[in-house]
């Protein structure tokens, strides 16, 4: 899929797209990093990192940890382990599939493609700590999301946070939300197993 994802689009699409992209994704990773740093986990499970741009980030900023980053993409696993990042393991692997217990799972710009209730399920396996950006409705997204329909034939589940938060709340996740960018109305999510009393 992501193959496909970054192979159609047309030179002009992607020019005309890639600075507010580009702008965007830098805020989003700057604040996944800041809080990975705040919470310091020692195993990090990172989803569809595609061209490893979070990934380098944390793999420099926290060189203590063991990452590994999955994605469904064969050609993006290929040119990331080329980067050679000492404490990151890259594999070929499907969310939904994939098998492990790490301290957080951080995602950027990911979970937009999953149905929300089936990957929270998933989630709960594999980890108590959750980090992942989502986008809200806006002129933007609107935007993106047809374009992304009509490029991939993938739809993009745009969320708004308070729906996204009352969600999570029932699935037994204590839940904390912060903006990032008003333009694309992407937020992060921050998720946390609760406790049983
Ligand atoms: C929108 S891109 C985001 C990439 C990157 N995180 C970023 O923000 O630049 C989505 C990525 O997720 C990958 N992906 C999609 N579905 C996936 C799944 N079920 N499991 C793992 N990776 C997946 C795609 O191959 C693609 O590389």
């Amino acid at each position: 899929m992501g193959d496909l994802y970054y192979g159609l689009p047309s030179v002009r699409s992607v020019m005309f797209l890639l600075p507010p992209l580009y702008w965007f994704r830098r805020e989003a990773a700057n604040l996944l990093l800041q809080t990975l740093i705040r919470i310091n986990p020692k195993r990090i499970l990172e989803v569809g990192f595609s061209d490893a741009f979070l990934t380098r980030r944390i793999s420099l900023a926290l060189p203590g940890s063991s990452i590994v980053a999955i994605d469904t993409s064969a050609s993006s696993v290929e040119r990331a382990k080329a980067l050679r990042l000492p404490n990151v393991t890259f594999l070929v692997d499907d969310f939904f599939e994939h098998r492990g217990r790490y301290d957080v799972v951080v995602s950027m710009h990911v979970f937009v493609l999953f149905d929300h209730f089936k990957a929270l399920d998933k989630l709960r396996e594999l980890a108590p700590i959750h980090l992942l950006t989502l986008t809200g409705r806006s002129p933007f997204t609107i935007l993106h999301r047809s374009f992304h329909r009509f490029m991939t034939g993938i739809d993009v589940h745009i969320v708004e946070p308070q729906t996204y938060r009352a969600l999570a709340e029932r699935m037994g996740f204590n839940v904390l939300l912060y903006n990032i960018n008003s333009i694309e109305r992407s937020y992060m999510v921050l998720l946390q197993k609760k406790v049983p009393p």
